[in-house]
């Protein structure tokens, strides 16, 4: 028997780090879906502003340390509590675990708020990549959606969608535009991405 088990919704658990703007979307999108629901939030950060965006939509929040994010275990626990299938990062700033990696493989999704492999790696999170995109004159930038491996921003692209900068546009204005793309189109692709394995499974 697959895990799925027939006609039950997958459950995805959205871990994020900090406002939560993609968990609201992705929590609004999945709200009444017939096939989809989220589990739980979880951060790493306990008064996170995903934190209320939890509360907002009735979905349990957990918090783990650093320490837990660390070994991996603790967090693959909760995991199996909830009975999660796929991990949506949505502003997760924290590596994952090679424990959950191993245990989610290719059921773990993250998005950037730049065309990778461009403003990708370590310490390339949030506002940062908007100052970097601003400072090197590029004219377009975007989001990419991708599965998480071992190494940061460096596992299969699934998605590109880019949007123009202009050259007035300061790095609040450029995060602006990314996220409404981030908005528009994260939901969709998680839901193409877990309606593919359930049709495969
Ligand atoms: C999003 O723009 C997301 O792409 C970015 O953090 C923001 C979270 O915003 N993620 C990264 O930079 C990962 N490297 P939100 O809390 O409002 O959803």
């Amino acid at each position: 028997m697959n895990q799925l088990d027939g006609g039950k919704k997958s459950r995805i658990a959205i871990l994020a780090s900090g406002r939560g703007s993609n968990a609201d979307a992705i929590c609004e999108y999945f709200k009444d879906h017939d096939l989809i629901e989220v589990a739980i939030i979880m951060s790493n950060r306990e008064e996170a502003g995903v934190k209320n965006v939890a509360i907002e939509h009735h979905v349990p929040f957990k918090w783990h340390s650093n320490q837990d994010f660390k070994k991996g275990i603790p967090v693959l626990e909760t995991l199996r509590r909830y009975q999660v299938h796929y991990i949506v990062l949505a502003g997760f700033l924290r590596k994952i675990p090679d424990e959950i990696i191993k245990s989610y493989s290719r059921r773990i999704l993250n998005i950037h708020p730049a065309l990778l492999p461009n403003y990708g790696g370590k310490g390339m999170y949030g506002q940062n990549v908007h100052k970097a995109v601003k400072s090197s004159g590029d004219k377009e930038t975007g989001i990419t959606i991708h599965f998480v491996n071992q190494e940061y921003d460096k596992g299969r692209v699934i998605f590109q969608s880019s949007c123009q900068i202009d050259p007035e546009d300061s790095p609040e204005d450029i995060a602006k535009k990314v996220q409404k793309l981030e908005h528009k189109y994260f939901p969709k692709v998680i839901e193409s991405v877990i309606e593919s394995g359930r049709s495969t499974n």
